[in-house]
């Protein structure tokens, strides 16, 4: 990066580095200025902010959301909910309570402000890019340290210059933007970017809708999204009543970027995503006339006052499909309490949708789970198989525009080949809100531990040598999803480490949990960007809890390897990648000198197999070594701030 013209994303990382050098593929550590959690993995960050033994955090706000779990399915999931509302605000943190909306909506809408640094224990925390704050998703015990003042180390970017021109035509949307980008690209084309979106093009984008787009950048695999904070941005702080908040931030105009991305909005044409990956994008009207059992508009991406008037807009007047259920599930209560102001509900409720309360609920797998042999067409960002429960599950991606069109059709329907008016959505002047339920810190709370709260496992130095079976091979792409499953029935165990590791890799393997723990050591064999999608730590934390020593793969996705680490298990990179085919289920391998290697700097080490022996790549920092040396994160934090 230049000296002199910077990025935006430079500009943010320059103000909150703890070094001076900012050379791209470096580690730097930044300071943290924001934290966000959820109630899935929000429990976890917790209990390991009570093992540091602080009292109070360090930063903030922080705030945790009850999102995913709204429904209270069962009573586990109101446990979670009394223990992260009585230990955040023991603690000097925020609880926005169930049913107030999910994390990256209501934190926009209260808390956000353009040039923080933002860490989230949730992968979407790139939405806060929509209003000009690098939001990055993370591990919970990345998250946890940050919480005690403990810098952030991040990979520094590659910055790649989304350059918008032109304006959307009728019934293209900001979701089909980020479905062009995953069109050209990749889940993986992403990784290790920032995007950041310039040009002439981002003036016609509302703040929503900017949000929508640095939302999904998640699903290209990049570390953020990043839009400038402008005249668009303070008008929207002025609807939300925090026009305080408002800082402008921009790239200067000279500055470099690593690519140049060109996207001409005018041109964009209503997408869609087909089972079972966000970036299996086609136009609408090559699905068309798929028949529809379900539409779902919601989630962090498309759950906004925006996008509900939208969908508000399009089907006013006409009729919900017989055999198609139609629900919007909003992404906050404030979006809903909006809509029904401008008349939007009873649009709604007249054509024959439901609305649901606010929550992430059906996006991973809670309510709303598909009929077997249905088509359940999504407003949401993530179609990963088995992810809205059912396990043959068909699901396609769209914008809540398409959305509501196909809703009326009970088809997938191109919505420019409909009779339906182009919707029109004007954000209302006032977009403010009560705060009274999301609650402030109280340091005289007590905090109110229930069953349903398990204990980090303790963490041991790392070994000299390992030895155990290839206790399972995976091919490409594996998501962590796959690793640790989100159905209602598991996540209600999220909270107890040692209840939900049986289900650790479940859905690939039944028996491969049992298995694990029977061999008391071993190694998991993967193939490119094994760990992709959501941040969810449990999925390093229960190999953990199963003894597993090391995941050999052929890359990792960023999060899940920083997971690995920081819960001791050692990610491991083939050297050549052709080795994959040499290993199988059940194979005995050694790896002699492990720890010498960690700790030696080595780049590679020497695997024994029952053939010979390959070679693995060890590309680590010098802070995870130090972190795998003492066996994972909090017990090497933990050492050193004895
Ligand atoms: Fe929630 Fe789904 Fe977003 S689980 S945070 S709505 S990706």
């Amino acid at each position: 990066m230049s000296p002199d013209a910077v990025t935006a994303t430079e500009r943010i990382l320059r103000e909150h580095c703890r070094e001076d050098d900012l050379a791209p593929g470096s580690t730097v550590e930044i300071d943290v200025d924001q934290v966000l959690l959820q109630d899935v993995l929000g429990p976890l960050v917790w209990m390991e902010f009570e093992a540091l033994g602080v009292d109070e955090v360090a930063t903030g706000p922080v705030v945790t959301y009850a999102d995913h779990q709204v429904y209270g399915i069962n009573e586990a999931d109101a446990d979670t909910h009394r223990y992260l509302r009585t230990v955040a605000r023991r603690h000097g943190g925020h609880f926005s309570k169930a049913g107030v909306g999910i994390c990256h909506q209501v934190h926009r809408e209260r808390f956000i402000e353009p040039g923080a640094t933002l860490l989230g224990s949730d992968s979407h925390s790139t939405t806060m890019g929509g209003f000009g704050a690098l939001g990055i998703g993370a591990g919970g015990l990345d998250v946890a340290m940050a919480m005690v003042d403990e810098p952030y180390a991040v990979d520094v970017p590659d910055v790649v210059a989304v350059e918008l021109t032109g304006e959307l035509p009728a019934w293209a949307t900001a979701k089909d933007v980020i479905l062009e980008l995953l069109r050209r690209g990749s889940v993986k084309a992403g990784i290790g970017c920032v995007y950041e979106f310039v040009g002439p093009g981002v003036d016609t984008l509302s703040v929503p809708e900017r949000c929508t787009i640095a939302n999904m950048t998640t699903e290209l695999g990049a570390t953020s999204g990043l839009f400038p904070s402008d005249e668009r941005t303070r008008e929207h702080f002025a609807r939300l009543g925090r026009e305080e908040a408002f800082r402008p931030l921009a790239a200067d105009e000279d500055a470099e970027y690593a690519e140049r991305i060109r996207v001409d909005l005018s041109g964009i044409d209503p997408l869609v995503a087909a089972p079972s990956m966000p970036d299996s994008v086609a136009p609408v009207s090559e699905y068309a006339g798929i028949d529809v059992d379900q539409v779902l508009v919601g989630s962090c991406t498309n759950g906004s006052y925006h996008d509900l008037a939208t969908v508000s807009s399009v089907v006013e007047g006409e009729t919900v499909a017989p055999n198609t259920d139609a629900i919007v599930v909003p992404a906050s209560k404030r979006s809903v309490r909006l809509l029904a102001e401008t008349g939007g509900t009873t649009a709604l409720y007249e054509a024959g949708f439901s609305v649901s309360e606010s929550t992430c609920g059906p996006c991973i797998g809670q309510g709303h789970v598909p009929a077997p042999d249905s088509v359940s067409l999504r407003a949401f960002n993530r179609n990963f198989a088995g992810r809205s429960g059912l396990e043959d599950d068909s699901v396609y991606l769209c914008s809540p525009a398409v959305a509501a069109a196909s809703a009326v059709a009970g088809e997938l329907v191109d919505p420019r080949d409909t009779d339906l008016s182009a919707p029109n959505v004007d954000l209302p002047d006032d977009m403010t809100g009560s705060d009274t339920d999301v609650l402030g810190p109280d340091p005289t709370v007590e905090v109110d531990r229930g069953e349903t709260i398990g204990v980090i496992p303790e963490q041991t130095p790392l070994v000299d040598s390992i030895a155990g079976p290839v206790l399972i091979t995976v091919g490409d792409d594996v998501t962590t999803d796959h690793i640790m499953p989100a159905s209602a029935e598991v996540m209600s165990l999220w909270s107890d480490p040692q209840a939900c590791a049986k289900y650790t890799l479940a859905r690939v393997d039944p028996d491969f949990a049992a298995r694990a723990e029977a061999a008391d050591g071993g190694v998991i064999v993967a193939g490119e960007n094994y760990g992709q999608g959501s941040s969810r730590e449990n999925a390093a934390l229960e190999l953990a809890v199963l003894g597993v020593d090391a995941v050999i793969a052929e890359s990792f996705a960023r999060i899940h390897r920083a997971n690995l680490v920081n819960f001791g298990v050692v990610p491991l990179t083939f050297h050549a990648n052709a080795d994959r085919e040499t290993l199988a289920e059940g194979d005995d391998l050694r790896i002699s000198g492990l720890r010498e290697a960690v700790g030696s700097g080595a780049k590679s080490v020497s695997v024994r197999t029952e053939s010979g022996s390959i070679a693995v790549d060890l590309a680590l920092s010098d802070a995870e070594r130090d972190v795998l040396l003492a066996g994972g994160r909090l017990r090497h934090v933990a050492e050193r701030r004895d």
